[in-house]
């Protein structure tokens, strides 16, 4: 069965970002030109993916804006004869009715966030996207998994290796290589001390999920931090179906956390042939002033 839907939780307060988010959505923050959330729609386009289901929240409302029309700056843009802004506007905006909005009423975790989209996703496998997570690779990350899971038919989740002292950030998983980059889950555990992680196996924000998780998400247990959590509900659905970790292919950004979002900016910056060559020379010269100061 084809991935269709891909359900994107944004209802966050973005309170580590605060004031920055006081007034404004924190997927709204720009990556370059670029809002964070751009990326991961982006990606999940790029990947085959045709509805768009986003689990928003109160004061989200320039992320609605951000990927519908607006009739009044088009207008100016044509009249200013500048077609190719007009173009790239244009080309951001999906069809009508790609993207579904739902609302989490209550701040009360990423698993509740994601089961209140049960019924737009319905009966099928989908993918889960956090946006916070902004991956640089030549391939999107969600297509890695969705060619992982035409093989794998369960459930996926794309992981990565952290510093040890870093596993109570993360969903850290029990799991035994076998393939390349592929791991199989025996259990996962929701951002445990160092001294509790199974592993430095972590989960990054992307997953393709079974419409059985919803079953688990429904049972409304809080769990690590008072939320109701993705990664319980999985570690429950494990005993009735295999759930796998794919060591994707990429650089991930946290964009959740100041530095991360600044490296993310950094990196993204480099990549644009326009922007590169003042800031290579830029970050040289810092480098060498960090250097001397540090002597
Ligand atoms: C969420 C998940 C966690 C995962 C992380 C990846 O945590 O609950 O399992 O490792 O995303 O970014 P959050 O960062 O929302 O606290």
């Amino acid at each position: 069965m084809k991935i269709k839907k891909a359900v994107f939780p944004v209802a966050g307060l973005g309170t580590r970002f605060l004031p920055a988010t006081k007034a404004m959505a924190k997927e709204m923050l720009t990556v370059v030109d670029k809002p964070i959330i751009q990326y991961a729609v982006e990606e999940a386009f790029a990947a085959g993916i045709e509805q768009i289901i986003f689990v928003t929240g109160r004061g989200k409302k320039a992320l609605e804006d951000h990927f519908d029309r607006s009739f009044e700056l088009e207008l100016t843009l044509e009249k200013k004869k500048k077609y190719d802004t007009l173009k790239m506007l244009q080309e951001l905006v999906p069809k009508t009715g790609t993207i579904v909005y739902t609302r989490q009423n209550e701040p009360l975790g990423l698993g509740h966030a994601i089961w209140c989209a049960r019924d737009i996703v319905g009966d099928e496998p989908f993918a889960v996207l956090l946006a916070d997570d902004l991956i640089q690779s030549s391939t999107p990350v969600l297509s890695q998994m969705i060619s992982r899971f035409d093989r794998l038919r369960a459930s996926i989740a794309a992981v990565m290796e952290v510093e040890p002292d870093q596993t109570d950030k993360y969903g850290i998983l029990d799991a035994d290589e076998i393939e390349d980059n592929v791991v199989r889950v025996r259990g996962m555990i929701e951002k445990p001390k160092p001294e509790d992680a199974p592993s430095n196996l972590a989960i990054v924000g992307r997953y393709i999920l079974t419409p059985k998780i919803f079953d688990y998400l429904g049972e409304n247990k809080a769990g690590a931090g008072g939320e109701i959590q993705l990664t319980d509900a999985m570690g429950q659905l494990l005993k009735e179906q295999p759930i796998f970790g794919y060591k994707f292919q990429g650089t991930r950004f946290d964009c959740g956390d100041k530095a991360g979002f600044q490296m993310a900016n950094l990196a993204f910056a480099m990549e644009r042939p326009e922007i590169r060559g003042k800031l290579a020379k830029f970050i040289s010269q810092m480098g060498q002033n960090f250097c001397i100061e540090r002597k």
